[in-house]
């Protein structure tokens, strides 16, 4: 059979398979290692996964590209992101720096509500040539797949044209992107009095109009998410119960921010709403851990955040796994908590601060991430069907990508069977 690519002489083929499912618990350790491995790839689709001698037997094409037996695996995906926002927060790393925290910040006015000034007062065509670059950045560091959410307009207007940003960035990107509404991100000045009418904003007025603005748009992946943040100084348990349960009952699929710094039960209401996903998961209970384990959402863990903040405390993600629960890895690319592009670095340091070994942390950024975003039928593992979403490493052991750490030993990121980038 002639295809379009085979990437042979592979040392370490890591396979990430899952037939379309998370991998739970001890499964995430499973990474599908096949030695002298090769891929054949055609109309952007993988069409075979093996032994490098077999598949140079059965297929043929004009473009090869010998891998020198090096290591090739899935390229990540990065499954939850504030990459649209205006300015930058320097000036809080700084107060941070001096021992305010990340709370205290927010209740004088810093924090997401200071993103938000800039966010609306920049014009759709500055958001996007600003929010290109990280999607760059990220490219280069190997993802292919990117959730991005809202959050920063906190208004009608402003989410809305966050959300015309996401649709204009994934004309001009190679990366696919899944847009995540979160109006319920921080609670607008103009509301500070009322924020049960801002609930009712959301829930009547936006959540509508963004199904609508979705639904006519372009976009690559027509899987919408709404998302929530349930915290002290953000939404309570009602108000973001509200809000997921409004965004339910129009066809969105769900997330929700909980346990970042406040237990509020956020996790438990969630998983019980059937959310796609958890993240943050810092003060997670026990109790939940175990309804975590027992459902179909993937916990989903942020682990630069803790770095950010100079925390050496983080989440309980072993006791997670150890449980049987599917994690996912993010950096949470956003200028507050983690102004990181780097899923390389978060796997550094799950694996120094939370024990996850390279082969969880690995599944956790590719996998189950892409089991977070709603595509695990479509990305995250080199299996036959997918999208040809693949990096080539310069390394000769997949565990260089964790044990290294502020580097890149990414060498080649293809994108739907072509060359997107070399680094
Ligand atoms: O995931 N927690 C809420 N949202 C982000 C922070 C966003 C910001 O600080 O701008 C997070 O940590
Ligand atoms: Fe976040």
């Amino acid at each position: 059979m002639n295809v379009d690519l085979i990437i042979y002489n592979v040392g370490q083929l890591v396979t990430c398979a899952s037939n379309g499912f998370a991998k739970k618990g001890a499964a995430m350790q499973d990474v599908g290692l096949i030695a002298n491995g090769a891929v054949a790839v055609k109309d952007g689709v993988i069409v075979a996964v093996g032994n490098s001698d077999d598949i140079l037997r059965e297929y043929k094409t004009e473009n090869l590209i010998d891998a020198r037996q090096k290591v090739v695996c899935p390229a990540f995906v990065e499954c939850h992101t504030h990459i649209v926002f205006a300015g930058d927060r320097i000036n809080e790393f700084e107060l941070r720096i001096k021992g305010a925290t990340y709370l205290e910040i927010m209740e004088a006015g810093g924090g997401i509500v200071s993103t938000m000034k800039h966010t609306r007062e920049a014009n759709l065509e500055e958001l996007v040539q600003q929010s290109r670059k990280r999607l760059d950045q990220l490219l280069k560091l190997g993802v292919t797949t990117c959730e991005v959410k809202t959050g920063y307009g906190l208004s009608t207007k402003s989410e809305l044209k966050m959300l015309e940003a996401i649709i204009s960035l994934q004309e001009i990107h190679s990366i696919d992107l899944i847009p995540t509404f979160l109006a319920a991100h921080a609670v607008p000045p103009e509301f500070k009095d009322n924020p049960d009418d801002y609930v009712n904003l959301i829930c009547e007025e936006m959540l509508p109009k963004v199904k609508q603005t979705i639904q006519d748009s372009g976009l690559r992946t027509q899987n919408c998410f709404a998302d929530v943040f349930c915290e002290k100084n953000a939404f309570n348990l009602e108000q973001s119960k509200k809000v997921l349960l409004a965004a339910k009952n129009l066809g969105f699929k769900l997330k929700a921010h909980v346990d970042e710094f406040t237990n509020l039960g956020g996790a438990q209401m969630a998983i019980e709403l059937g959310a796609v996903s958890i993240d943050h998961l810092d003060t997670i209970s026990d109790e939940e851990i175990e309804l975590l384990a027992a459902s179909e959402t993937i916990g989903v863990i942020t682990p630069t955040v803790n770095f950010n903040f100079g925390s050496t405390e983080f989440a309980d993600a072993r006791k997670m796994i150890d449980k049987n629960c599917a994690i996912a890895l993010s950096t949470d690319f956003n200028p507050g908590s983690a102004p990181c592009p780097s899923l390389p670095n978060a796997m550094a340091i799950a694996c120094r601060y939370q024990k996850l070994l390279p082969s969880e942390a690995l599944s956790a950024a590719t996998v189950n991430a892409a089991v977070a975003v709603g595509l695990g039928e479509k990305v995250g593992s080199i299996e036959v069907g997918k999208q040809a979403d693949i990096l080539i490493l310069d390394a000769k052991d997949y565990r260089q990508l964790a044990y290294e750490f502020g580097g890149n030993c990414i060498q080649t990121i293809i994108k739907n069977g072509k060359i997107a980038v070399e680094n």
